[in-house]
């Protein structure tokens, strides 16, 4: 184990839904590949004992991903559990005394926000956190980062108020996929990409995150949330990062973050003409929802990225719930030739990226017909892979980074504030909220106010698949 790594890892949080889903399978799998030998001690105040936790740890594992035995004996014998209120300094001196002789705990906060300024004082003066002569704790902690910039500012600085930056893990699952990172290797590793991946040949750029189900069950926190807070302030706006970024000088978690920081300055505050916001019918009626909620579960947008390589090119964002598909896609248009050539009166290129919920990477071109015409035909390269079974999830992927230290994958503060700089004056704003049928696009204004030129791709719900490589 390294210097860096942590020495315990402590999840508050331990009883609930997050952990059920996420943490506990990603736990397993850092055990089975002997990447998870330290303590892990659980907190929550659910009247529980350690034997609860293990059974509902089994039961977790059982419905999500499935439960390897040696494994999880391991964790079984791994996990702690501390019962207790997060108001009562006795709950953190049973913690410090599961840390036994911890130096460098990592404390993840599975907890609702509103909790966290309390967890963090506690922490400290029980003294979880620094230990003199060592690097000390480090937090990790769940989106949303605040609901707005003052509220991210003010989440900032209770962080602050105990752990160094380098200490704060601000974790958004979808920099724990590959799909998303892949876009900056495949960006950076092929010399061929960057003579035109820029405003002198991409005409635009689209991302969709469709989803084919509704709220389940979260009504009440999507209600006080709304798609643009959910995932386009946080996962989309990471997309939009890794596509339209420079090349980082050196491979460091700071010069990476660094360049994507970079992105999110060049994009000026949204205006509400360039946004659209929608709320499938029916949603009202959902557990935990305002019968008069006007909060969108879907919103299409259009950004500029005011930088030299991008001005003048327009990013495109939609994200909704109730969609037709379940399938995350970036599209990049091309300019078009600038003569016709021959039949092809249509001849058009595009890059696109599939990023759920299998990756793919495709070209769309265009080639003479088969026949004796000297008509064209559009054709698409795909390039795919093989589905690796063995490939992390996102959760354990970023568990194991933050417990090394490696913040590469993490949001730093001055990049959550940027991106609320983005969407805070639409946040504020009062815009109107359209309906749309369920299984539709979103609502028919989006056609009207927010079209790419040429339209919209609307994701097919499978790929068509042709494995290239292992
Ligand atoms: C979460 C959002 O952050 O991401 C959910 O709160 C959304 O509303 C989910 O469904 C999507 O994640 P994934 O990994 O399934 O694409």
């Amino acid at each position: 184990m390294s210097d860096l790594h942590s020495d315990a890892l402590v999840f508050f949080g331990a009883t609930g839904d997050l952990a059920y889903k996420k943490i506990f399978p990603a736990l397993q799998a850092m055990i089975r590949r002997g990447h998870l030998t330290v303590p892990i001690v659980g907190v929550a105040k659910s009247g529980w004992n350690l034997e609860n936790l293990r059974a509902r740890a089994k039961d977790s594992l059982e419905k999500h991903g499935g439960l390897d035995r040696e494994a999880f004996d391991k964790l079984s014998r791994q996990l702690r559990y501390v019962d207790g209120d997060y108001q009562d300094p006795a709950t953190f001196q049973t913690i410090k005394h599961e840390l036994g002789p911890a130096q460098r705990p990592t404390h993840y906060l599975a907890i609702p926000p509103v909790l966290f300024e309390t967890v963090i004082a506690q922490l400290a003066k029980a003294g979880c956190v620094a230990a003199p002569g060592c690097d000390g704790a480090r937090v990790v902690v769940e989106k949303p980062f605040g609901h707005d910039l003052a509220s991210a500012q003010e989440l900032n600085r209770i962080l602050h108020s105990v752990f160094s930056e380098s200490a704060i893990f601000r974790i958004d699952h979808y920099l724990g996929k590959r799909p998303v990172n892949n876009v900056v290797t495949f960006r950076f590793a092929n010399a061929l990409m960057e003579p035109f991946w820029n405003r002198n040949y991409i005409e635009s750029v689209q991302i969709t995150m469709a989803e084919s189900f509704g709220v389940e069950g979260r009504g009440a926190f999507y209600d006080r949330t709304g798609a643009i807070r959910d995932v386009i302030q946080n996962h989309l706006f990471q997309i939009l990062c890794n596509l339209a970024m420079e090349p980082p000088v050196r491979l460091d978690s700071e010069t990476i973050r660094d360049e994507k920081v970079k992105v999110l300055k060049a994009i000026p505050p949204l205006d509400e003409m360039n946004l659209v916001r929608g709320q499938f019918r029916g949603y009202c009626q959902e557990n935990g929802v305002d019968p008069h909620s006007t909060t969108e579960t879907f919103a299409a947008l259009r950004l500029e990225v005011d930088s030299w390589r991008w001005r003048g090119v327009p990013f495109y964002i939609r994200a909704g719930k109730n969609l037709p598909v379940t399938c995350t896609e970036v599209l990049a248009r091309f300019h078009r030739p600038p003569t016709a050539f021959g039949g092809c009166a249509q001849s058009r290129n595009y890059l696109r990226f599939r990023i759920s919920p299998e990756m793919t990477i495709a070209v769309g071109a265009t080639v003479m017909s088969p026949d004796e015409s000297m008509d064209c035909l559009p054709v698409e390269m795909i390039a795919s892979r093989r589905p690796n079974p063995e490939e992390m999830e996102a959760y354990e992927r970023l568990l194991g980074d933050a417990m090394a230290g490696d913040a590469s994958h993490f949001a730093r503060q001055d990049y959550v504030e940027e991106a609320w700089r983005i969407v805070d004056p639409v946040l504020k704003a009062d815009t109107a909220v359209n309906t749309y049928e369920k299984g539709a696009w979103g609502p028919p204004q989006v056609e009207e106010r927010v079209l790419p030129p040429e339209g919209w791709n609307n994701p097919a719900a499978e790929e068509k698949t042709l494995y290239v490589a292992a």
